[in-house]
């Protein structure tokens, strides 16, 4: 149920990347919530693809809340380390890999992420199906392949808080295959045809 990989399904993530900088430019508290984390390397690549757009000065604005249930009970920890095995980080292109990661001391088949992106990822646990978010405030809100775990009505309730603790314009991300239920269509705005993105709309 916690599958996961660095750079997966890299396409919604630079078009998310690419739609949000637009709408924070400027913010000095620019939150971001990752509903559904797994391990990290979801999180870690938003970090990452942020970090090269935004610059480091810029990217110290952002703060995203990587949230799971976390039934294994060590997402906290791993996220926290931010180290990762050679194997779980092949994904990653090979000049992103040098740039942000380095060996684990004493243990040369880990590699932790460097700590100015470790500084900007925060684990937090959350069940999405007690409805009641831990904050508001999102410029965006990225829930990918956690929805298809759930009932319909569950999906749309789930939808409708992403809603609520979104601010005016802020954008809501799901996985390719995850169309928005029609009865919370009316809630947002598809930004592009070729991704699950969608910007808040007052109804
Ligand atoms: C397949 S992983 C997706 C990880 C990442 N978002 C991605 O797309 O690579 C699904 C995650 O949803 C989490 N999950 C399932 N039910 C949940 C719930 N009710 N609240 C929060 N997270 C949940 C699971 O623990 C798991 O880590």
């Amino acid at each position: 149920m916690a599958f996961t990989f660095f750079f997966r399904d890299n396409h919604t993530l630079e078009q998310l990347v690419k739609h949000l900088l637009p709408t924070v430019q400027g913010r000095s508290n620019i939150k971001i919530w990752d509903a559904g984390c797994a391990m990290g390397p979801e999180p870690y690549t938003l970090a990452i693809l942020l970090a090269e757009k935004m610059g480091k000065f810029a990217f110290k604005n952002v703060r995203i809340d990587a949230s799971d249930i976390d039934g294994s009970d060590l997402f906290g920890k791993i996220i926290g380390e931010g180290a990762y095995s050679g194997e779980e980080l092949g994904r990653i292109p090979k000049e992103i890999f040098e740039k942000y990661f380095s060996p684990v001391e004493g243990n040369g088949e880990r590699y932790r992420i460097c700590e100015p992106l470790r500084q900007r990822v925060l684990f937090r646990r959350h069940d999405l199906l007690t409805l009641e978010p831990f904050d508001q405030g999102y410029s965006l809100v990225l829930c990918k392949n956690v929805l298809l775990h759930f009932a319909p009505n569950q999906r749309a309730d789930v939808i409708r808080m992403f809603h609520r603790v979104l601010v005016p314009g802020g954008l809501l991300a799901l996985e390719q295959t995850q169309k928005l239920p029609e009865e919370v269509r009316h809630l947002f705005r598809q930004v592009i045809g070729d991704a699950q993105i969608f910007s808040k709309e007052e109804p």
